[in-house]
């Protein structure tokens, strides 16, 4: 099977589905050549398990991104692209999330809005960031269609409901007027829901294993196509209302 990808890039990638999500593409038969795992303090002690699986293998780059921080993601921006010359980016996979437990009788603006920031304000302004080395991929000699392997944007979502995540209602609105814009640009963009997933946001209670997941969305954005760009997916495939 051909790589998913050329290059690609992860955020939040440090721990939970982002780090399997490295450690999955890193460890595949036909690996990407470059696997930007971006996390927030990549060389502190919190991305110590990244880069005990950076050492392993040399396609992993880790570089600093947080989501929230402009000129974080335009410093991110330019290491990437002088890491891939006149190469462009394929695939960028916004998972950097915080949750909100938030309900009518607990609600805190603060809260709102923080959570508001890193899950419906990121994606975009991430994306908008990496759009030039995106539509670089893009237009690639020979490239026809939408595909993960042209050029994509994968926004990692959720379906689960509760006043605080459906702020994330607000970011599948998001994907949808993205794939709309990145359409004609050849770049295809899905948001994807991962499941109830057992890592420190999803808790012990949650009943799919990381490793599950992180299989099942490989295999789905492996399968994505001009058909599906602009849909809300399962992390099996399964078409989600909005
Ligand atoms: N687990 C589930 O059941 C579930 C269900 C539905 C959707 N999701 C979504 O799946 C994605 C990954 O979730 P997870 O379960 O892996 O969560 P997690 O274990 O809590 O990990 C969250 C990741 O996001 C990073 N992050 C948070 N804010 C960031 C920022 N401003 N800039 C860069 N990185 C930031 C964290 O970095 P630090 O270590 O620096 O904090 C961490 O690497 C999230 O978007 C989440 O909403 C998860």
């Amino acid at each position: 099977m051909a790589a998913l990808a050329r290059s690609i890039l992860v955020t939040g990638s440090n721990r939970g589905i982002g780090l399997e999500l490295v450690r999955q593409l890193a460890a595949s038969p036909r690996p990407p050549q470059h696997i930007f795992a971006t996390c927030r303090d990549p060389k502190g002690p919190r991305g110590k398990a990244l880069q005990e699986l950076a050492a392993q293998h040399p396609s992993i780059k880790l570089v600093q991104l947080d989501a929230v921080n402009l000129p974080s993601i335009r410093g991110a921006v330019r290491a990437v692209g002088s890491h891939l010359k006149d190469q462009g980016l394929n695939l960028l996979i916004n998972n950097a999330g915080v949750s909100s437990h938030a309900t009518l009788r607990s609600l805190d603006s603060r809260e709102m809005l923080s959570a508001f920031a890193t899950n419906v304000v990121r994606p975009v302004q991430v994306t908008k960031e990496f759009l030039p080395l995106l539509e670089k991929a893009a237009k690639g000699v020979g490239k026809e269609g939408l595909s993960c392997s042209r050029a994509a944007v994968i926004n990692i979502s959720t379906k689960l409901g509760s006043i605080g995540l459906c702020l994330r209602a607000a970011q599948n609105m998001v994907t949808r007027c993205m794939a709309a814009e990145l359409q004609d640009k050849g770049i295809l963009c899905v948001a994807i829901h991962p499941g109830w997933v057992k890592t420190d946001m999803g808790t012990e209670k949650a009943p799919l294993m990381v490793e599950h997941s992180v299989q099942g969305i490989l295999m789905v954005l492996a399968s994505l196509s001009q058909d599906t760009s602009g849909a809300f997916l399962d992390w099996e495939g399964n078409t989600l209302p909005w």
